[in-house]
């Protein structure tokens, strides 16, 4: 049976109650925390930086899904790997040297991470797909969290999974953006192996047990 990874997204917690929202995590049947961290240079918003995830780290007991939404991430690759996240994704729009960027999250001892934007073509991934471990396919324009989901995803779901077969790579396929109950399953149908939840989660009057929901309807 196939293993879905789920990742709460922290943009959507309660800033001012952070632990409580980060040990609702812990506790959860969630296998990742995804932490969105935006410039207002590459993306129109400002979330989170250094000092935020390092009290993060402080308490989460699950793996950290770094997404930078930033201009020139080669910048602050070592920062990151010292502040503890296990997966550091970049933008293919912020990278002009791509492959550069992801040996060099590598050499730092992270799994790699290339995020494309819903105008990017998934094509544009075939010459690195080896190199990267994890595809974070925007489903909305990135920059906010609680947009509505782009259709047009379930297509390059499907694109993106046929060159990461035909190049017998092991690239993770994550999700980001507009994710529900609605088109969670149809996501992972396609070939999604990770989905990213923030609004739906923390907006949740029970975020635990919408977690687990989410869970139960991917089993
Ligand atoms: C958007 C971020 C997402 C966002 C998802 O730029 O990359 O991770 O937090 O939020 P929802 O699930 O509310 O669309
Ligand atoms: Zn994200």
């Amino acid at each position: 049976m196939k293993h879905t990874i789920i990742a709460p997204s922290i943009l959507a917690a309660d800033f001012a109650n952070l632990q409580r929202d980060i040990e609702m995590v812990n506790n959860s049947e969630a296998d990742w925390f995804h932490l969105d961290v935006m410039d207002g240079v590459f993306v129109p918003n400002i979330s989170f930086g250094m000092p935020v995830i390092k009290s993060i780290a402080a308490h989460a007991k699950k793996p950290l899904d770094v997404h930078l939404m930033i201009i020139d991430p080669d910048r602050y690759i070592k920062t990151f790997a010292d502040l503890g996240a296990n997966t550091l994704t970049v933008h293919y729009e912020a990278c002009t040297h791509l492959h550069r960027s992801l040996q060099a999250i590598k050499s730092e001892g992270m799994q790699a991470g290339v995020a494309i934007n819903p105008h990017t073509n998934v094509s544009f991934l075939e010459d690195t797909i080896k190199d990267i471990d994890l595809v974070c396919m925007m489903s909305v324009n990135p920059g906010f969290g609680g947009q509505s989901f782009i259709e047009n995803t379930y297509k390059k779901i499907k694109q993106l999974r046929k060159i990461i077969d035909a190049n017998d790579a092991s690239t993770k396929i994550e999700i980001d953006g507009g994710v529900t109950n609605k088109n969670a399953k149809q996501l992972v149908d396609e070939g999604a192996d990770v989905l990213v939840a923030g609004s739906y989660v923390f907006g949740a009057s029970n975020p635990s047990q919408t977690i687990s929901e989410l869970k139960d309807l991917l089993k």
